[in-house]
């Protein structure tokens, strides 16, 4: 099928939005109108600390899977390692300093467990808490909100070697270190996201392995989701039960899903998918349940399901953060695909209608962001919604006078945040928006070859930052709280 024909038909899942397009009534982000936010809304930038932080021998820091993944060869580009990154161990003065000189007013970043537990379990590492403690004071000084994330995808080696996510002690693990995590801070932060894309992180490290621990083993897989789904709500109460009053959400990776034609097939494929990589996890935060997915009589067997597990998967979360990026295309795979009745083939990054790709790839789809808010609003009503992280690959290099013209990077920001604001019309409570990211920095297996930061990083001098333009735009945006 032609991507004319898949534009015409519209079969965007979910919400009744037409494919084709916003309605003229609808801010377009060609209009010249200021797009203006709504006062209050906070404006942020968000990082990771294994693809920021280097310094990883340093502090007692114990090894993680992405440790191990990115040091055997072949599983990351160019063999690349977050060995030293960005230096931001050393460096998180200039980051905040940047911030600050950009008028950031939320910092979203993550805490290594294992700097925190070097082997995942037992006392504290008092190197690790002091260097979270000082970064979160220079954020306090600075007028910026800590926003830690607890869990970015370092898992500590040891609770790998123990099963890791599939196995259900690594569950009652995170408890421990989130209680650890709220005895060291939680006078001080008063807004934690527990897991960072718990769907990427399972899916990807068990199922398809393209990322740590590089496991291909769908039951695992399943396992995981169960665990991990655990885990989130476990963290939930322990932060709560140190400080009732700071607020606990997530940051889970959303996208629409797009059926690859418009076969009943391929459609029915499609509604299968949006319920494994949209609902599979929050919902099973927010209700104790899972999508209808798995065949009945085999889910709690596939899952680990034990007596009581509804009532320990159910927390009340104070806010939910949404991750955009792209699309799925989806097929159906009547072959099966190791997953019990899901029968399905997706390929990531991919939309009808999209305006063109990022230098990952990736489609780039404006008005996705406004249709995937409202999907993820039929779940989460009247909870507040965080955008945790947004943003593009665009590997412009510098012009010769040192310069850093990423044109494409505004264009892509311009025309999320108009679409993010047509959402917030659309009566989507969203309250904050995170730029995926402060710096350039290390992208998984992709290694260093993909740049999304607003600042420059040059990685063979001294990990030295430069403000791109997207920078200063960024920067007026949050002066005016309008896009321009
Ligand atoms: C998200 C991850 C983040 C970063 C961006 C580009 O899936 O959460 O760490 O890699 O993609």
């Amino acid at each position: 099928m032609k991507r004319r024909d898949v534009l015409r038909s519209g079969w965007a899942l979910g919400t009744g939005l037409a494919v084709s397009g916003p309605s003229t009534m609808l801010r377009a982000a060609t209009d010249n109108a200021a797009v203006t936010f709504p006062n209050g809304f906070l404006w942020g930038v968000a990082t990771a600390a294994y693809q920021i932080e280097g310094g990883v021998h340093e502090g007692g820091r114990g090894a993680s899977i992405w440790d191990t993944f990115s040091h055997t060869p072949g599983k990351t580009k160019n063999g690349d390692t977050g060995d030293v990154a960005d230096d931001s161990y050393h460096r998180w003065r200039d980051d905040i300093a940047l911030m600050k000189q950009l008028g950031v007013k939320s910092y979203r970043f993550s805490i290594a467990w294992p700097r925190i537990q070097p082997t995942g379990r037992g006392p504290a590492n008092q190197a690790g808490l002091d260097y979270y403690k000082r970064l979160v004071d220079g954020l306090l000084e600075a007028g910026i909100r800590p926003f830690p994330t607890l869990y970015h995808w370092d898992l500590p080696q040891a609770l790998e070697d123990a099963g890791g996510w599939p196995n259900r002690d690594t569950a009652d693990r995170m408890t421990d270190y989130a209680h650890i995590m709220a005895r060291a801070l939680a006078d001080r932060v008063h807004a934690w996201s527990v897991l960072n894309e718990v769907k990427t992180f399972t899916q990807a490290g068990y199922w398809d392995g393209g990322m740590a621990p590089g496991r291909k083993d769908p039951l695992a897989f399943l396992k995981s989701t169960h665990v991990a789904n655990l885990a989130n709500a476990n963290a939930f109460r322990a932060l709560k039960a140190v400080n009732p009053k700071v607020e606990v959400g997530s940051a889970y990776d959303c996208a629409n899903c797009f059926p690859a034609s418009d076969s009943v097939a391929d459609k029915a494929a499609a509604v299968r998918w949006d319920k494994l990589i949209n609902l599979w996890y929050l919902q099973a935060t927010l209700t104790g349940t899972y999508p209808d997915l798995l065949p009945a009589d085999q889910q709690a067997a596939l899952l680990g399901w034990q007596a009581g597990d509804e009532a320990r998967l159910k927390v009340p979360l104070d806010f939910v953060g949404i991750n955009y990026y792209s699309g799925w295309r989806v097929w159906d795979e009547p072959k099966g695909n190791g997953i019990p009745n899901l029968n399905t083939r997706a390929e990531w990054a991919w939309s009808p209608r999209s305006i063109g790709k990022s230098d990952f790839g990736w489609d780039i789809d404006p008005p996705g962001i406004r249709q995937i808010l409202k999907r993820m609003q039929q779940l989460t009503g009247s909870i507040p919604i965080e955008i945790t992280e947004n943003g593009i690959a665009d590997n412009t290099p510098p012009a010769a006078y040192g310069r850093i013209h990423d044109v494409r990077r505004i264009d892509y920001l311009r025309r999320h945040l108009t679409e993010l604001r047509n959402a917030i019309d659309d009566g989507v409570p969203v309250r904050a928006y995170h730029l995926w990211s402060l710096i350039d920095n290390f992208e998984w297996a992709a290694g260093y070859s993909q740049r999304f930061g607003i600042v420059h990083v040059d990685f063979d001098h001294g990990q030295k930052r430069t403000p791109r333009d997207s920078a200063y735009w960024y920067a007026k945006v949050i002066r005016d709280n309008a896009v321009a």
